[in-house]
């Protein structure tokens, strides 16, 4: 199941976020608050988004192709979103950069976001390897969080991928950031999300929960692999069988083979007989 993509902003949402809460940062934003800019920053996103719909359909593709072969789907599902403009100013000013379009390019890799959220283990390596490969996209950086978790339990596989959007002056190399996880890390993550930045608890709530919390990736980390062998097994065992009927049914066809020429030639031979018989003359006196 893919989910539906979330529409690009348009110069008119930005306008009316500039309008609304944003016109401080925005003041700031490139030392003016011209529609110029907007303009610029809205041709910018729309890269992004572009960058965004290559990935998510190599993915796709990829994902149909294994429906088409009758295997297990590695992807569950997807997916994804653009960053807002509030976050990229707020992260370009957490990181003291200049607030320019410039900087944005440069520095924030994340403003398309995938999220690929897999049933296995096996398969977030497998879809991300088989991303990796294709000769078009480029992987910029890959951080590991599945072989070495997060000190609080956060595990996921996180690649910056690039890749060309291609618009009527050429090719924008656009980066792409990929979270590739399973429905248990998914899980995990989602309320641990909502601990670290929705809840109203006292420190120390959350200090208990956070403990819990790591407690519980280790035990979904435990219960995961635990799955992913009898998941390992039921493949190994599909694939024995099928390898034996694919050699069972090859023999088959050959035998067939075997049959049918066999009863050319025992086919060929009576007519040559008869031919024989019919052309031969008659005994003497006949
Ligand atoms: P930032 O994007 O500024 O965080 O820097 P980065 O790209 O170097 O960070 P990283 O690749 O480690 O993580 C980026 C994203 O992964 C975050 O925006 C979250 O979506 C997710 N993430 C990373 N760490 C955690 C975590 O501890 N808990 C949860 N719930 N999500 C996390
Ligand atoms: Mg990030």
């Amino acid at each position: 199941m893919i989910l539906e993509r979330k529409k690009a902003p348009n110069i008119a949402q930005i306008g009316r976020q500039y309008d609304r809460q944003y016109e401080t940062m925005l003041q700031q934003f490139d030392a003016q608050k011209s529609f110029e800019t907007l303009s610029k920053f809205t041709a910018l996103m729309q890269v992004y988004a572009g960058a965004m719909r290559e990935i998510s359909t190599k993915l796709e593709n990829l994902d149909d192709e294994f429906q088409y072969r009758d295997l297990p789907n590695p992807i569950h599902h997807m997916e994804s979103r653009l960053k807002s403009l509030e976050s990229i100013l707020g992260k370009l000013q957490r990181r003291g950069l200049p607030l320019e379009l410039e900087s944005v390019k440069n520095n924030i890799r994340d403003i398309a976001g995938i999220r690929v959220i897999c049933n296995y283990i096996d398969d977030v390596y497998e879809v991300a390897d088989m991303l990796s490969k294709q000769s078009d996209v480029n992987v910029l950086r890959v951080k590991d969080y599945i072989k070495n978790p997060k000190p609080n339990g956060y595990r996921s596989l996180h690649i910056i991928y690039t890749v060309p959007v291609f618009l009527s002056d050429g090719p924008h190399v656009t980066p792409v950031e990929v979270q590739f996880r399973t429905i248990a890390m998914d899980y995990w993550a989602s309320l641990e999300h909502q601990l670290r930045y929705k809840n109203t608890l006292p420190d120390t709530d959350i200090a208990e929960h956070s403990k819990a919390l790591l407690a519980c990736a280790q035990q979904l980390s435990h219960v995961e692999n635990s799955m992913q062998e009898i998941h390992r097994d039921i493949s190994r065992h599909r694939e024995a069988v099928d390898a034996v009927e694919r050699i069972a049914s090859a023999s088959r066809a050959q035998r067939a083979r075997e049959d049918i020429a066999r009863v050319d030639t025992v086919s060929s031979e009576n007519s040559k007989e008869e031919t024989a018989s019919a052309t031969a003359e008659p005994p003497a006196g006949m």
